[in-house]
């Protein structure tokens, strides 16, 4: 009795150590340290903690670099000291992006001056946290296969200004700062068995290897992992041989900004739920098969707040239940599916 009720309590964090792995959630500083029941939620479950917005260059009322001259850490060592205080270790996300940048960068930027920036901005972000970052998303979402180029890689700000070098001398300068932090390229819609996604594996091979046989120093592939409760289109095979295909690499895998977006199916709470928990179980028996996965990262970890409540909220207004906590911070179905995949997975 009292080993069925240990382990009926275990936490995420512990079930996924128990393999070898670790379980994190992304967080908003306002959101987390405004409230001591979602804190203790996120320092029962998760073992790294993820700013939403805090290590981007400009998200919310105060950004990270509010100018040219300026960096503000205000938010994000709030958030590494309830890290560092509380046993989680903290990931960044994310030094280059082509999204929530300010407005003064989009404005200044120009092949003249792109390298100096993004050089100052790694030397001094990825220096300010070195040894203190347990991976670092060195470059996010790069590929977009639609934008024409026929290396996959998508035309924004920092491709304009450098051209694909922007990349390598992302990896080079963090490994350079933070020789400690994993160095992952992180990147979405990888998953389903749709001509889409197939394209964009394919295109993230081909970076990978470009970078491998460059010598820059990539170390891990971050899969975002926002899925669909409902969709049809997912091929195991096709998942794994991808996740082979990056391990072959000699790359780390990092499921890193899982979340189910239940805008599709029936209204039905518990229906919902159930076809939310079917979404995490399917994807996480298949990649936690693959011994390259080392952790994975929710998105959140209450519904109470996720961006998904606006990015894809539902036609009939109810609110939208993606994370493993509902609103009131009780485990869900997904908690448990997620649980059972931990508990199920193979021992690295
Ligand atoms: C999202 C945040 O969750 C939102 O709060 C913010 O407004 C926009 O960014 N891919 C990423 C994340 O890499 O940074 C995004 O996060 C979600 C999609």
């Amino acid at each position: 009795m009292a080993i069925a009720l240990e382990s009926e309590t275990q936490s995420l964090k512990q079930r996924a150590a128990a393999k070898g792995l670790f379980f994190g959630a992304a967080a908003r500083h306002r959101d987390l340290l405004s409230s001591q029941s979602l804190a203790n939620s996120y320092i029962r479950e998760c073992s790294v903690l993820v700013p939403e917005w805090e290590l981007k260059w400009a998200a919310g009322d105060l950004p990270l670099r509010p100018n040219l001259d300026r960096f503000d850490f205000t938010r994000s060592d709030e958030m590494l000291r309830f890290a560092r205080a509380n046993g989680l270790s903290l990931r960044g996300h994310a030094l280059v992006w082509h999204l929530s940048n300010p407005r003064w960068l989009r404005e200044t930027l120009n092949p003249s001056n792109a390298e100096q920036l993004l050089t100052s901005h790694i030397r001094t972000v990825a220096a300010h946290f070195a040894g203190q970052i347990h991976s670092w998303d060195v470059v996010n979402e790069a590929i977009e296969v639609p934008d024409g180029r026929s290396d996959g890689l998508r035309n924004s700000l920092w491709l304009e200004s450098l051209g694909e070098a922007y990349i390598d001398l992302a990896f080079r300068l963090t490994a350079q700062v933070d020789s400690r932090a994993l160095r992952v390229y992180n990147d979405y819609g990888l998953q389903y068995a749709t001509s889409s996604h197939e394209s964009k594996r394919k295109a993230a091979l081909k970076l990978m290897e470009r970078l491998i046989v460059s010598g820059t120093p990539v170390q891990a592939f971050g899969i975002q992992s926002h899925l669909r409760a409902g969709e049809t289109r997912f091929d195991a095979e096709r998942l794994r041989r991808f996740l082979k295909d990056l391990a072959d690499l000699g790359l780390k895998i990092l499921i890193t900004e899982l979340d189910v977006s239940d805008q599709n199916v029936p209204a039905n709470p518990s229906v919902r739920d159930r076809l939310v928990a079917d979404a995490y179980r399917e994807y996480l028996d298949v990649v936690l098969d693959e011994p390259a996965v080392i952790g994975v990262v929710t998105w959140g970890l209450s519904d109470r707040h996720t961006w998904l409540s606006g990015d894809k909220p539902r036609e009939d207004g109810l609110p939208v239940r993606p994370l493993p906590l509902d609103e009131n911070l009780e485990r869900k179905p997904a908690w448990w599916a997620i649980a059972q995949a931990f508990d199920n997975a193979p021992l690295r």
